[in-house]
């Protein structure tokens, strides 16, 4: 059986060290899981191993060989197959074409012989439960498909040691459930798996054995067997957590939200959004599902005023905001929180606690005649920084300097203190560690229980199970009807996320 071994590898950037001393070893047959938070330095680990990065020091060897360092051709002859957080496909070619570019069967007069190929695609496919079809051109396929071929790719070039980075993040539930019974099958054929996650639910689930990495080093190793998320969580953060939010029951108001068969015109870049029609009530959380690229950044731009929209109404507290510009729609008590922080979400030359007041600059409180009042705005900052737990505490460094996570809570802090009757909020854990989702679930209960209403668009299903009283599901820009968070099952979003139901929907719509 073959066998990976990682040895003491250790990778710098400048100062950072992101692997630090690593040391691991994936018998074939098993599956090994590397659990950590964003930038705990899991893919630079993946990239030294397939050889895209050059360690500084330690060794990567198959078995028992070790692999010429910084060597990717290398690497993939020694039968390391990489599947990577982004695909690396060509859109405009078949699956079959992709599977076999620079590695070509040739029939005897040369020519490239796509009898053959086909059908050892289609023999790996059914080996290994990866359902695509090999005559397909890559552009039709939904990102789950495009995964299988870049796992069958893998496996078409010799793979012996299968690496997959996060291979979930952009796969529905049922997609995920089909994926890991694939990967339980390479195990049962004898190879070494890595598969790396920062789910505490889905490394549990598919491993044998998972290793947690923090900053750069091992913080803990054990067996799936005797793992539970509290101590896997606690490896991951360096402190003990608390993973589940209490959600108490609160009596909707009136309608906060109306909005109805809103239509975002497509262009070049983005296809049409719409109609949409919905309706949050003060103190109620609408979850909207949905997998990524299916009408999210639009929606949530067109409620806020970020793009035009072509028909429709946005009634906000019996208003219609529709026409208003984004500055006016927030004066009216409209919270966004923005799922790309950098671009939207703050001024990134602009210190923290400017930042903090970007919304309301040019009304109380922090208005003094024509200019700022600083001591106020800078009083309100230090407590949203304390409040918030943003590090480093100092509200005069750039939003530059700060770390993605802190950057989050910047954002989420100014929209949340500002006490809006309407919070927009896309993603709003992303790259937090698990102990501050926890904290920023909190906040956004605590908005609901003072009769905020808000709608949570997220990738993350569970985030919305837990957080919503309603879930609506996103699917090529149109909105499902919404169904009460208690009824909601993973499967059932899951099928719908898929475009179940929307069929049917569309003609209706109409
Ligand atoms: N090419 C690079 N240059 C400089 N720093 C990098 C580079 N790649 C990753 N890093 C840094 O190394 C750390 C680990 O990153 P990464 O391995 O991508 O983490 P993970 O995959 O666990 O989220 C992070 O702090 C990241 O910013
Ligand atoms: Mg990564």
């Amino acid at each position: 059986m073959p066998q990976l071994s990682v040895q003491h590898i250790t990778k710098r950037f400048g100062q950072l060290v992101a692997n630090d001393d690593i040391t691991l070893d994936v018998p074939g047959g098993k599956v090994l899981a590397i659990l950590g938070e964003n930038g705990a330095g899991k893919s630079t680990l993946m990239k030294v191993i397939a050889g895209l990065l050059t360690p500084d020091a330690g060794d990567v060897l198959v078995d028992g060989r070790p692999i010429p360092h910084g060597r990717p051709d290398l690497a993939i002859q020694a039968g390391v197959g990489m599947i990577h957080q982004h695909f690396m496909l060509v859109p405009r070619l078949t699956v079959w074409e992709n599977i076999v570019l620079g590695r070509e069967p040739r029939t005897r007069l040369g020519a490239v012989d796509r009898r053959t190929a086909v059908r050892t695609i289609r023999e790996l496919s059914q080996r290994y439960g990866l359902a695509v079809d090999p005559e397909s051109p890559v552009h039709a396929l939904t990102v789950g498909q495009r995964q299988r071929v870049e796992i069958l790719k893998a496996f078409y070039r010799g793979a012996q040691v299968l690496i997959l980075d996060e291979p979930t993040a952009l796969l529905t539930p049922q997609e995920t459930e089909e994926l890991f019974a694939s990967i339980k099958h390479f195990a049962r054929d004898g190879f070494p798996v890595v598969f790396i996650s920062h789910k505490l639910d889905e490394v549990m689930e598919v491993a044998d054995r998972i290793v947690v990495i923090r900053q750069g080093k091992v913080t803990g190793e054990l067996p799936a067997d005797d793992a539970t998320p509290q101590k896997l969580a606690e490896l991951m953060v360096g402190r003990a957590v608390v993973l589940r939010v209490e959600r108490e029951a609160v009596e909707p108001g009136p309608a906060a939200l109306e909005v109805e068969r809103l239509e975002v015109a497509a262009t070049r870049h983005r296809p049409t959004v719409g109609p949409i029609s919905l309706t949050v009530r003060r103190g109620e959380i609408l979850g909207i599902a949905g997998v990524d690229g299916n009408g999210q950044l639009e929606l949530a731009e067109a409620l806020v005023g970020l793009v035009p929209t072509r028909h429709g109404s946005i009634h906000l507290a019996g208003k219609d905001i529709a026409d208003l510009p984004v500055r006016e729609r927030t004066s009216h008590g409209l919270g966004y929180v923005p799922a790309d922080r950098q671009t939207d979400g703050l001024v990134l030359d602009f210190p923290l606690w400017q930042n903090f007041i970007l919304r309301d600059y040019a009304s109380s409180p922090y208005r003094r005649g024509v200019g700022i009042d600083r001591p106020a705005a800078r009083k309100a900052a230090l407590q949203a920084v304390e409040k918030f737990d943003i590090r480093p505490a100092s509200i005069d460094v750039f939003a530059r300097q700060l770390s993605g996570g802190n950057q989050q809570k910047l954002i989420l802090a100014r929209e949340i203190l500002r006490r809006p009757d309407v919070l927009v909020v896309s993603q709003p854990t992303r790259g937090l560690d698990v102990g501050a989702v926890e904290f920023v679930h909190r906040q956004l209960l605590e908005l609901r229980r003072q009769g905020a209403a808000i709608v949570l668009i997220s990738l993350e299903l569970d985030e919305i199970l837990t957080l919503s009283d309603q879930v609506a599901v996103l699917f090529r820009g149109r909105l499902s009807d919404p169904v009460p968070a208690a009824d909601a099952t993973r499967d059932g979003i899951g099928l719908m996320m898929a475009g179940q139901g929307f069929e049917a929907k569309a003609v209706s719509g109409q």
